[in-house]
């Protein structure tokens, strides 16, 4: 019988919940998190654990199926990825900060500035729009400290608690776009899979709605 292959973030924030998610469905993962690779009892699925960045690729070559992926990164580099359920966890806001003391009137304020991030299409995007050029410094994490080391005089990542923007002095002053945990689905599922991926829809409904 064909199994339905699910992409899941190996660390970070989206783990735990989607773990508990699939849980909540009644799929539990055989030891998961430590192998790359996991048998869930109980329902036709195996998962697979891999990092965020990673997972539009896998579903566009459909190496993967379906995944648990924060909306941000399918914005980032998804755009022809679909998405077939929000599933309400994960939180949060793709923004633009400056240093506390940066004296911040408008996005025209951004003119020529050098801004760190790990989101540049994003960036490119909302700055686009808005007639305004900067220079991008992309880097892959702990993007907030790039003021303080003088890379850059504005960034640009993930605010949740806004606890890693006020540790590092600084304020947000653009909020992009807002984001939660989506189910995207891989262009080439096959329709055995897809017979798979219904089922599973239905309980994740059943699920969201019981937790509201
Ligand atoms: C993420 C994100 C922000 C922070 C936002 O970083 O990049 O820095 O969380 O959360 P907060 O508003 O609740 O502080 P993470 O700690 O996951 O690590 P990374 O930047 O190294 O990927
Ligand atoms: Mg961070």
């Amino acid at each position: 019988m064909s199994k339905i292959k699910i992409a899941i973030q190996k660390s970070g924030r989206l783990n735990e919940d989607s773990v508990s998610i699939l849980k909540d469905c009644g799929i539990s993962i055989d030891n998961g998190k430590d192998q790359l690779k996991a048998e869930t009892r109980n329902f036709p699925m195996e998962v697979m654990f891999l990092r965020n960045g990673d997972i539009p690729q896998y579903l566009r070559d459909g190496v993967v199926d379906i995944a648990i992926i924060g909306e941000n990164v399918l914005i980032e580099k998804g755009k022809d990825i679909s998405i077939a359920e929000r599933l309400n966890f994960s939180k949060c806001k793709v923004s633009l900060a400056v240093p506390k003391e940066f004296v911040y009137n408008s996005i025209k304020d951004l003119e020529g500035k050098k801004i760190a991030t790990s989101y540049p299409n994003t960036v490119n995007e909302y700055l686009d729009k808005q007639g305004i050029s900067a220079e991008l410094h992309q880097i892959s994490g702990s993007v907030e400290i790039a003021p303080n080391i003088g890379l850059a005089d504005a960034i640009c990542d993930i605010v949740s608690s806004g606890s890693t923007l006020f540790k590092n002095n600084l304020k947000e002053v653009e909020v992009m776009l807002t984001s939660e945990a989506v189910l995207a689905v891989s262009p080439k599922i096959s329709n055995d899979n897809k017979k798979i991926l219904e089922k599973l829809q239905f309980r994740i409904k059943a699920v969201l709605k019981a937790r509201n």
